[in-house]
């Protein structure tokens, strides 16, 4: 799951910084929130979510875990389509959005779920390991 979060994050960031590139370049800054999302929530936060997971290798291979990757990863990218909507005054837009943005908010409070109970049984296997 670490991987899988640092790759899927190396492609946000690109999304990111293309869609900043051409909001300068056409000077049209309507897409502004989309490009701080994307950078913000798919760059920064999924490169955050699998450096930890990476850290603690135990915490990634839990339900809780995929479920946090599949509901980031699903719910951001429709969320951003919402967004879209809304910024060109397509009705649609925000039911998307609090659909999308839902799923987002349910995946981070099951990472944090995740966390707080594997970081412990993280620690536990390593002094296990060392036979401490
Ligand atoms: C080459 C890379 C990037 C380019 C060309 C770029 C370009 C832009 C542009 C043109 C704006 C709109 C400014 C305006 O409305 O006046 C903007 C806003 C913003 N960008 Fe970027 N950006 C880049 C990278 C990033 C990254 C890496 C992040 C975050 C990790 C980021 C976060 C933001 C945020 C939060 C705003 C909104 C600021 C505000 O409304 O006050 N950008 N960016």
């Amino acid at each position: 799951m670490g991987k899988t979060f640092l790759k899927i994050a190396a492609v946000y960031f690109s999304i990111g910084v293309l869609l900043g590139m051409t909001m300068g370049i056409i000077h049209d800054f309507r897409l502004t929130s989309v490009h701080a999302h994307v950078n913000l929530l798919g760059w920064v936060s999924s490169a955050i979510f699998g450096l930890i997971y990476s850290v603690y290798p135990f915490a990634a291979k839990t339900k809780l875990a995929k479920t946090h990757f599949w509901l980031h990863n699903i719910g951001l990218p429709v969320m951003m389509i919402g967004l879209v909507c809304e910024t060109f005054g397509i009705t649609a837009g925000l039911p998307v959005m609090i659909v999308g943005s839902l799923a987002v908010v349910v995946g981070t409070l099951l990472f944090t779920t995740n966390i707080f109970k594997m970081i412990n049984a993280s620690r536990i296997q390593k002094a296990n390991d060392l036979n401490m």
